[in-house]
């Protein structure tokens, strides 16, 4: 059992938690992740970044959207509560090294994964550019925890409602066709965005890392449900990634799969949340 201790709700579907778990804490990784389960015997295994950890205090933070029946019924609870199972770290931890320049992108939901990345990466010594993607100023998160790591930052809206008025491939392309280009970007957000990027940075040969957010079951490399192929290659995402070269992803593949229970999910939360 890990208690909420804390409860914040970011934007309309966005809420962060932080919640009691000294072990995960005090292990954790850039990149890595946990599955969190909300009934003892029962019920769905999610997969959730951690997007924060404070191990002195012996919490994790999670950030988290409400658009799966069991996020919705996590965004329900409170501080106080306790959720039922807490697995991890999981996944294999972010190469970090002192790379140069690292254009770190964020498409809504995805700037949560990227920030432990971000710091780290600014922590190993590389010049850190953000830019970060939503769909208006109200779903933007962590602007003043991205801000206070980046060297530069740069804000997108699909509305203008902040920053320039355009999608996170705009100035990813722009910096790529600057002399010297990045050394490095990580793209982490909506399968498609991760996509675009990964196809606006291969003309410039600038690598390019994803963080993939696959459906999970046992996050162990028992199950093959995060099976995804990279390159020539049949890859889990629980175990070898979660983080791929974005150049050699097959996104169409992943993004099909993604879609598999959509009937099941919907039937689920038409059902109630009880
Ligand atoms: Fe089962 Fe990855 S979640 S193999």
């Amino acid at each position: 059992m890990n208690k909420i201790r804390e409860k914040k709700q970011l934007s309309e579907t966005v809420f962060l938690m932080r919640v009691e778990a000294p072990l995960i804490a005090r292990e954790r990784k850039a990149g890595q992740f946990i599955i969190l389960q909300l009934c003892e015997d029962f019920g769905e295994r999610i997969p959730l970044t951690i997007a924060d950890a404070d191990p002195a205090a012996g919490t994790i933070t999670l950030i988290f959207q409400a658009v799966g029946k069991t996020t919705k019924k996590l965004a329900l609870m409170n501080a106080g509560e306790k959720i039922a199972a807490l697995v991890g770290p999981l996944g294999t931890p972010t190469h970090i090294e002192n790379f140069g320049t690292v254009v770190c992108v964020g498409g809504g939901i995805g700037v949560a994964p990227l920030h432990p990345i971000a710091q780290a990466m600014k922590a190993a010594g590389n010049k850190v550019i953000i830019i970060m993607g939503a769909r208006n100023r109200e779903l933007l998160i962590l602007e003043n925890e991205m801000r206070a790591i980046a060297d530069e930052l740069i804000i997108c809206t699909d509305d203008g409602s902040v920053g320039r008025k355009c999608l996170v491939t705009e100035p990813l392309k722009e910096l790529c066709e600057q002399d010297p280009k990045p050394d490095l970007a990580v793209a982490i957000g909506p399968p498609v965005m991760m996509k675009f990027c990964a196809e606006t940075t291969r003309p410039y040969s600038v690598p390019t890392q994803v963080s993939l957010n696959t459906i999970m079951v046992d996050g162990t490399g028992m199950c093959g449900g995060c099976r995804v192929t990279v390159g020539d290659e049949t890859k889990f995402v629980c175990v070898d990634g979660p983080e791929f070269d974005g150049h050699l992803v097959d996104f169409d593949n992943m993004i099909n799969r993604l879609s598999s229970y959509k009937k099941q999910e919907a039937h689920s939360c038409k059902i109630g949340l009880e």
